[in-house]
């Protein structure tokens, strides 16, 4: 136990035991502060904080049983060793009852009283370290399940953080894959709207004639079929969040509509013309990087862009952060519950792989093959054909980044991919891909025998 930076308040009548306790306290380091009665230590309480307090429960005015009240109203409270008389043991046990940690009977010797002192010590720690270990679990699920530790993902984590409290409407931008959607979730989650609904609008996939009905609902006799009124999702995201994911594909009359939402938080529905208010943060997605080349084409209007746009995330394709591989690897493994663990081979194949589709690629790639492995390794086999070297065995595939083999067996490696791939090129044709290759055919011939 350390004593140093902790506080102790002692609260006795006796003058003669609070000087025992204060000096042998003060001598094994402690910062003390000592009352003579339960108001002095009820007003100090008031004014300091404490880790410890050693109360008498006899006291004149205030008793101690007062104090220990007081101690429970302050965030955190201090625990409290309370001292009883000779006898006295039922106002301990009361003590007890209202939170007290421990008591000490009185006569005590001062080894006594340290020991039990480090006691108490000793819990408060683990319960504080309890406390941050739930406060640091609580703030990683936060960013639900985004896994990651390269600058790029350090830096949406970052940027979710500072903007997931305001209501500034967000567009996020990225590759198809690279979890754009998980981060508006995060965004939903770790903000002031988290109990409100999180509702999202894939604009690619609703008709256009059904779009705005969608959105922006109906009134009772709108169109045909509408046999009463529809709440659109606009409403039904109202106190939370609505996103909207692929915004480029958002017909154009959609799109004016939207604006207005956007300007002033109100909308019409179809078939009506009551003026709607809403209250929703508005978080949208879309894996075109050129959605600014559609706002110069003019398929993508350009004040309804500079609206959404207010604040941007950009999501890393995976094959610029790497370093997220074995850790996504792992994630995906824990939470299918096959295979148990990835052979180094089959990981340097799948750190070397690029990734068009990212993170729902690797998550694809991860779920096959670990159904396809029995024996809870994921090897080089396990992979599917088309990531480099699959197939193979380790002595067949390329050199994996940051494998050095001795330079003959790599040229050896490289020679026998290079002439599969002619192969492939020639459709099998061993003339054509000896022309290809500028060897002859025999040439060729021996190299395909090695
Ligand atoms: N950093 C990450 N950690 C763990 N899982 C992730 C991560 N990023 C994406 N995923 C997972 O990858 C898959 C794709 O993510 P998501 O649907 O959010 O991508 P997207 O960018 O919205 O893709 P699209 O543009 O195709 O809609 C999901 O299963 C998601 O859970
Ligand atoms: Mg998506």
């Amino acid at each position: 136990m350390d004593p140093s930076g902790k506080r102790i308040l002692v609260v006795e009548d006796d003058p003669g035991l609070r000087f025992t306790l204060t000096d042998n306290l003060e001598e094994a380091g402690f910062s003390v502060t000592a009352a003579d009665d339960g108001e002095e230590a009820i007003r100090l309480l008031g004014t300091d904080t404490f880790d410890i307090v050693v109360t008498d429960l006899r006291l004149p005015g205030k008793d101690g049983l007062e104090v220990l009240r007081e101690t429970k109203t302050k965030t955190p409270p201090p625990s409290v060793i309370t001292i009883t008389g000779h006898g006295s043991i039922e106002s301990a046990v009361a003590a007890i009852k209202l939170g007290a940690e421990d008591y000490l009977t009185k006569p005590f010797s001062m080894e006594e009283f340290l020991l039990l002192l480090e006691k108490v010590f000793r819990v408060r720690s683990l319960e504080e370290e309890n406390r941050d270990l739930k406060r640091r679990i609580v703030s990683q699920s936060l960013f639900e399940e985004l896994v990651g530790k390269s600058k790029g993902m350090l830096e949406v984590f970052d940027l979710i953080s500072v903007v997931a409290d305001t209501d500034a409407t967000v567009l996020i931008l990225g590759e198809s894959g690279t979890g754009k959607e998980l981060v508006a979730r995060a965004l939903h989650r770790r903000g002031k709207r988290k109990d409100g609904s999180f509702v999202a609008l894939n604009c690619s996939a609703i008709p256009q004639s059904l779009f705005e009905a969608e959105l922006f609902g109906y009134e009772k006799g709108a169109f045909t079929g509408a046999i009463r009124r529809g709440m659109g999702k606009i409403e039904q995201a109202h106190g939370g969040t609505l996103f909207l994911d692929e915004i480029a594909e958002m017909p154009p009359s959609a799109q004016v509509k939207l604006l207005r939402v956007l300007q002033e938080r109100s909308f019409t529905r179809i078939g009506g013309n009551e003026n709607v208010h809403v209250d929703i943060r508005i978080v949208s997605a879309t894996n075109k990087d050129d959605l600014k080349a559609m706002v110069a084409e003019g398929s993508f209007r350009e004040d309804l862009f500079y609206r959404l746009n207010v604040f941007a995330i950009r999501m890393p394709p995976l094959r610029e952060r790497k370093e997220d591989i074995p850790l996504i690897t792992d994630h995906f493994i824990e939470k299918l519950g096959g295979a148990r663990r990835v052979s180094d081979a089959a990981m340097a194949m799948l750190m070397d792989h690029r990734y068009p589709g990212n993170v729902r690629e690797l998550w694809n790639i991860v779920e096959r093959a670990s159904i396809l492995c029995r024996e809870g390794t994921i090897e080089p086999k396990h992979l599917p054909p088309e990531l480099p070297g699959a197939g193979k065995t380790s002595s067949e595939r390329l050199p994996a980044e940051g494998e050095i083999l001795q330079l003959k067996d790599a040229v050896r490696r490289f020679e026998q991919d290079y002439i599969q791939r002619a192969l492939k090129a020639a459709g099998g044709s061993r003339t054509q891909a000896s022309n290809l290759l500028g060897i002859g055919r025999k040439a060729l011939w021996e190299r395909i025998r090695k």
